[in-house]
């Protein structure tokens, strides 16, 4: 199989990703809270990478009827994902490898997060499209990333640069998009764009 070129940065960032990424990626337990999940619900992580969101994820949820998947693409990322939940002993958390654009899971999900994953996705759109068609009715999809630094001044442009060089894009449609999907969609920007927490409902219950 052909690896892409976010695949094959992460074959080496997979091993120092833990201890560099607290930097830079902030806002994760707020972002686990808004999937507003009850003890027995199943969640869906699409671009878990090593699982740092899985602790805020599993404290929301009973540990033998609430249940986690996470999804990657990356096997490197994946195997750092696997030694945490080995060494946490949770029981409850699967680690499936897969594309986001091309998810078909054969289940839905109460809950769907995307943590600083679709602003590295080329076709972002299909797999919030992808994501959807995988949340059950009244289910929350939680999108959390990069913003796009509007109230940084001259510097938004340096950390967009940076990002970009590191295969993560800020400046697509993303808010504008997920409320097409979802037209209740809920939006909080933090410390100047820096970051986005988007929160949708898929209609029905
Ligand atoms: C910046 S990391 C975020 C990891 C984790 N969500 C976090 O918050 O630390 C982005 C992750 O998205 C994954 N990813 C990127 N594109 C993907 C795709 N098309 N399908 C599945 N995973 C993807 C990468 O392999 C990587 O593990």
């Amino acid at each position: 199989m052909a690896h892409s070129a976010v695949q094959r940065f992460y074959r080496y960032h997979a091993y120092f990703y833990d201890s560099t990424r607290w930097m830079i990626l902030h806002g994760r337990r707020r972002a686990a809270q808004r999937l507003g999940l009850r003890p027995d619900c199943t969640v869906l992580e699409i671009g878990c990478g090593t699982g740092l969101n899985f602790p805020y994820v599993l404290e929301q949820l009973d540990a033998r009827r609430g249940r986690v998947v996470g999804l990657d693409f990356s096997a490197d990322m994946l195997r750092q994902a696997e030694k945490r939940v080995r060494a946490r002993g949770w029981t409850n958390v699967e680690l499936v490898q897969g594309d986001a654009t091309q998810l078909r899971l054969g289940t839905k999900f109460d809950g769907i997060l995307f943590a600083y994953s679709l602003t590295m996705i080329p076709d972002w759109p299909r797999a919030i499209q992808c994501a959807g068609e995988h949340l059950k009715p009244g289910g929350r999809l939680v999108v959390l990333d990069f913003g796009r630094f509007a109230g940084w001044g001259p510097l938004g442009a340096v950390m967009r640069g940076w990002l970009r060089a590191n295969h993560v894009e800020t400046l697509r449609p993303y808010v504008e998009t997920l409320r097409k999907s979802f037209p209740s969609l809920e939006v909080f920007d933090w410390f100047g764009g820096y970051n986005f927490t988007a929160v949708g409902q898929k209609q029905g219950s």
